[in-house]
């Protein structure tokens, strides 16, 4: 069904070296999407994911930048532009999670995640928007003026002890997304949102590679099974693509149910 949905689309998907993001970007790409392959610190990491798209005859160009500086947020879309001609889709995606009990977390600590998860996801918002208006709407390229995908969390819902500063995060970037929905939808740029569960990435490594922590973790996820980058990245594909050009504003929770209270199974 996503076979070439996204022909003729160009993407910046950030935080693209690893995990969700590259996924992403190499499922974008097959889709048809030429794609803006954005790292932070791992050159080499963004570099594989660009050549892996390139190899499979693909359109890719790897861009470093950190989401929380506005010259390098720049630097993402002035590729898009110089290589691809213009983007139609934004994944913001970039984040990081630096965890501390409440009381013991530091201004620091508490900064370089909202930084990052949050006016990072704005910047990177902000500038696209724009741009999207400067370009005009291509009906032959897609129905929307262009498309904007933050990647959230379960956490943007659910509460989560030790991480305050993430789920504060997260919680902000749901209500810029639905704030920036309701005010540009007009404008035919259409903001949704993807909201993972557990989902093996390096972020949370250590909730699922032993054993005994898998089947803790399991415990929360009502379907059973920890999920699979790639079941993140069909659902961005989806909604990206004209074949979701009504969704507007909403955010898809791609979590097995994690975020449907499995402990009220038994009790309540
Ligand atoms: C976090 C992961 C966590 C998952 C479910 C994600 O947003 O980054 O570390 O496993 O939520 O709690």
């Amino acid at each position: 069904m996503n076979q070439k949905s996204l022909a003729g689309q160009r993407a910046v998907v950030t935080g693209a070296s690893s995990g969700i993001g590259k996924a992403i970007a190499l499922a974008f790409a097959e889709a048809g999407a030429a794609v803006v392959v954005n790292h932070h610190s791992d050159a080499e990491a963004g570099k594989a994911v660009t050549a892996e798209i390139l190899g499979k005859e693909g359109r890719a160009v790897s861009v470093r930048g950190d989401v929380s500086k506005p010259r390098d947020v720049q630097k993402l879309f002035d590729a898009a532009d110089a290589h691809f001609g213009g983007v139609d889709i934004l994944v913001a995606n970039a984040g990081a999670q630096a965890d501390a009990p409440f009381l013991e977390m530091t201004l620091e600590g508490w900064r370089k995640v909202i930084d990052l998860d949050l006016t990072g996801a704005f910047l990177c918002a902000q500038e696209v928007a724009k741009r999207f208006r400067r370009q005009g709407l291509e009906p032959n390229r897609s129905r929307a003026l262009g498309k904007v995908l933050f990647v959230t969390s379960v956490h943007q819902r659910i509460p989560w002890a030790g991480h305050a500063n993430y789920a504060a995060a997260k919680g902000g970037v749901r209500m810029l997304m639905e704030t920036m929905a309701q005010e540009l939808a007009d404008q035919k740029i259409r903001v949704n949102a993807i909201a993972p569960g557990a989902i093996k990435t390096p972020i949370n490594k250590a909730a699922w590679d032993t054993p005994a922590a898998a089947r803790k973790l399991v415990k929360l996820i009502p379907y059973g099974r920890i999920g699979e980058v790639e079941d993140v990245a069909q659902s961005a594909v989806w909604l990206a693509s004209d074949a979701a050009d009504y969704v507007v504003g909403t955010t898809l929770f791609v979590d097995g149910g994690m975020s449907l209270y499995p402990d009220f199974r038994e009790g309540g």
